[in-house]
């Protein structure tokens, strides 16, 4: 489903502020698959996401999506295959737009002419009144509110619902839950979970709670300086505990983990 086929890259390259990000990437995704991923800040975590988004292109190695070979395909034209959402509720949605007319405007990316011309249909206003129902946070008689007046929590839920509403081949995630309090930051990942198997996702997403990396997904890598270092499968993740995972870590990138939120969560 995903391809990732030895990866590397260096930011700023000759410059004094060149930075090695991805040494050597290896990564195969089965369709369903929905592996967490963790590791020390700066590890690669987020530039990997980034390299299959397209936000650059990388300098070795290739990227294939269901078949296709995005390696050198600009972000626009790989968006159709992905989901995105990221850490800042703020980023995902319109705040000076109704809730409808953000889903509207996710269910009409990258059409052409002004999306929203016509206005929202019956049709589609039904369609995400039941969508947004499957959310249990009452979005569904707030149809015509507008996105800025929402929590946080109710913001990344109607961006996760909004990401997977065109049922994209991969959804990425990256550290959607970590501005949001432990309880909303729970309720929302078991939104994630419940959107991954009901559209029958592939998924990566980035934490950095070793409970939750864990507990969600059926894989967990680990990536150490530009590289993964752990693929832990499903039935390794029933059995771990967060020390072990630690110790693991420990062994495998012969050095401790120097994620403070990491340790502290
Ligand atoms: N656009 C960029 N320009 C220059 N350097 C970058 C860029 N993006 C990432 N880097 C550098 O690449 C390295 C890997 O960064 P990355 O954001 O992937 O880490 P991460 O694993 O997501 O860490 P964190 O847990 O802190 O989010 C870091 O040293 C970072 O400073
Ligand atoms: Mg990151």
């Amino acid at each position: 489903m995903l391809n990732i086929h030895h990866i590397a890259k260096t930011f700023n390259p000759g410059a004094i502020t060149e930075k090695v990000a991805l040494v050597d990437v290896e990564l195969h995704l089965a369709p369903g698959d929905f592996v967490t991923v963790i590791g020390g800040n700066g590890a690669g975590k987020s530039t990997t996401l980034n390299a299959v988004a397209g936000t650059f292109l990388v300098d070795k190695g290739f990227i294939e999506i269901d078949g296709v070979d995005v390696t050198r395909l600009p972000e626009h034209k790989r968006a159709k295959y992905l989901g995105r959402v990221f850490q800042d509720p703020m980023t995902g949605t319109a705040a000076s737009m109704s809730i409808e007319e953000n889903l509207a405007l996710a269910l009409r990316r990258g059409q052409r002419r002004s999306p929203l011309r016509w206005g929202v249909t019956k049709a589609e206003k039904d369609s995400f009144r039941e969508a947004l129902s499957t959310l249990e946070l009452g979005l569904e008689n707030r149809m015509t509110s507008k996105v800025g007046l929402l929590s946080g929590g109710q913001r990344q839920a109607l961006t996760l619902l909004m990401a997977t509403l065109r049922k994209p081949r991969l959804l990425l995630l990256d550290e959607h839950t970590a501005a949001l309090d432990p309880k909303t930051a729970a309720k929302v990942l078991g939104l994630t979970r419940k959107l991954i198997r009901d559209n029958h996702l592939t998924a990566m997403m980035v934490t950095h709670n070793m409970k939750d990396a864990l507990q969600y997904g059926n894989r967990t890598i680990m990536m150490h300086e530009g590289r993964i270092i752990l693929d832990i499968g499903a039935d390794a993740k029933e059995r771990l505990k967060v020390d072990d995972l630690l110790q693991m870590f420990e062994q495998a990138s012969g050095s401790g983990l120097n994620n403070d939120r990491m340790l502290l969560g």
